[in-house]
């Protein structure tokens, strides 16, 4: 037996192999059990005791020169193949895990989106105010005079006075940004105060409608502190109250998505507006279901009126020159009507379960 030459060839064939399972085949056909090397080991008992001595030391010493040769070479292929796969298997971990679980749009950011896509379609602009109002803005310059229900305790968060120096000044600084006139602060109770604002801010003719968040200190079934309205409002040369009804209609219309919904104009009274009207949408109340745009039922959506002369006057328009309507209506509401969700409270108790079913993709 040429021991040199077995060597030679056995660790030429382990340096060979260019796989695992190229090596793994190679060591079985070295030192499995039918294996080369141990097929030799098997003929030392035919050998002479002698022959036996030199040449079981020389084979032993050969098969552990083998396995320790097939050793190193599995952990350059190891690390060869796994630089491989790194190499061709990259992974973008910026990339979001899939599927995303969604979010959804609170009904109240859906609607007022609804809303102001229909009056942009119109031709109105998005003007925009301070929730933290003042007297003059709120009630006084919208003609509501003191003695107005409205500006009684019960239905107005007012902000009582901060005495530290430093507060103040930040008031008076706040007041500049959006030229709050320094009398008594409150939370405005309607979106009215941004015709105030916009009309003293700019010149007619004027096309604005105005969302935004108003508070009122009241909470049951239908009222909650904080709710959001949509202020609507169109000062021109010729403006009557025909363009008023028919602004309303084609909204209501576009905003129900219906051919034609019946609607009712029943005389009302707000200080801002004069004539005054409050609009009923026709429904169909039945067995707990509410149909709109049919039926002998009626259901209240909004408050409108022409702007009142008083009003141009305070915001530095000539009441023979310019007139205009304007209407206000609650975001909630209209969302309530739309979408048949039953209780005005469940839009603020940030329930994910609510969200989940009343929510938009
Ligand atoms: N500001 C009124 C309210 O909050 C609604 C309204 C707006 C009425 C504009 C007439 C004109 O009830």
């Amino acid at each position: 037996m040429n021991i040199d030459q077995l060597r030679t060839q056995s660790l030429a064939a382990v340096a060979g192999c260019a796989s695992s399972t190229a090596l793994e085949e190679q060591r079985v056909a070295l030192l499995g059990k039918k294996g080369r090397i141990t097929e030799a080991l098997k003929t030392l008992g035919q050998a002479t005791p002698e022959e036996r001595k030199t040449l079981g030391a020389q084979l032993n010493q050969l098969k552990s020169e083998i396995s320790e040769a097939i050793d190193v070479k599995k952990t350059q292929l190891a690390r060869a193949e796994l630089d491989a796969r790194l190499a061709s298997e990259t992974i973008d971990v910026t990339l979001p895990a899939a599927p995303v679980p969604q979010g959804k749009i609170h009904p109240v950011s859906y609607v007022m989106e609804e809303i102001s896509s229909i009056f942009e379609q119109m031709g109105f602009h998005v003007a925009d105010g301070p929730d933290i109002e003042d007297d003059y803005h709120n009630f006084d310059a919208l003609n509501i005079p003191a003695s107005h229900p409205a500006r009684q305790m019960h239905d107005t968060f007012y902000l009582s006075r901060q005495s530290s120096v430093a507060s103040r000044q930040q008031e008076k600084s706040d007041a500049g940004d959006w030229g709050l006139e320094t009398n008594r602060y409150l939370l405005r109770t309607h979106t009215s105060p941004v015709q105030i604002r916009t009309m003293k801010g700019g010149k007619p003719p004027f096309r604005f409608i105005a969302p935004g968040n108003t508070y009122r200190c009241d909470y049951d079934l239908t009222h909650t502190p904080m709710f959001h309205q949509i202020e609507v409002c169109m000062i021109d040369k010729h403006v009557h109250m025909g363009h008023l009804k028919g602004c309303i209609h084609d909204f209501l219309k576009a905003f129900f998505e219906l051919d034609e919904v019946p609607l009712r104009f029943r005389p009302s009274f707000f200080p801002f507006t004069e004539p005054s009207a409050e609009v009923d949408i026709g429904c169909k109340r039945s067995q707990g279901e509410l149909k709109i745009g049919e039926g002998s039922d009626w259901l209240e959506v909004l408050g409108c009126g022409m702007v009142h002369p008083n009003v141009l006057k305070n915001c530095g328009m000539d009441p023979n020159e310019w007139q205009g309507f304007a209407f206000g209506m609650g975001v909630e509401r209209l969302a309530m009507l739309k979408y048949g969700i039953p209780d005005l409270r469940t839009f603020f108790e940030s329930d994910a379960r609510w969200l989940r079913h009343y929510g938009f993709s």
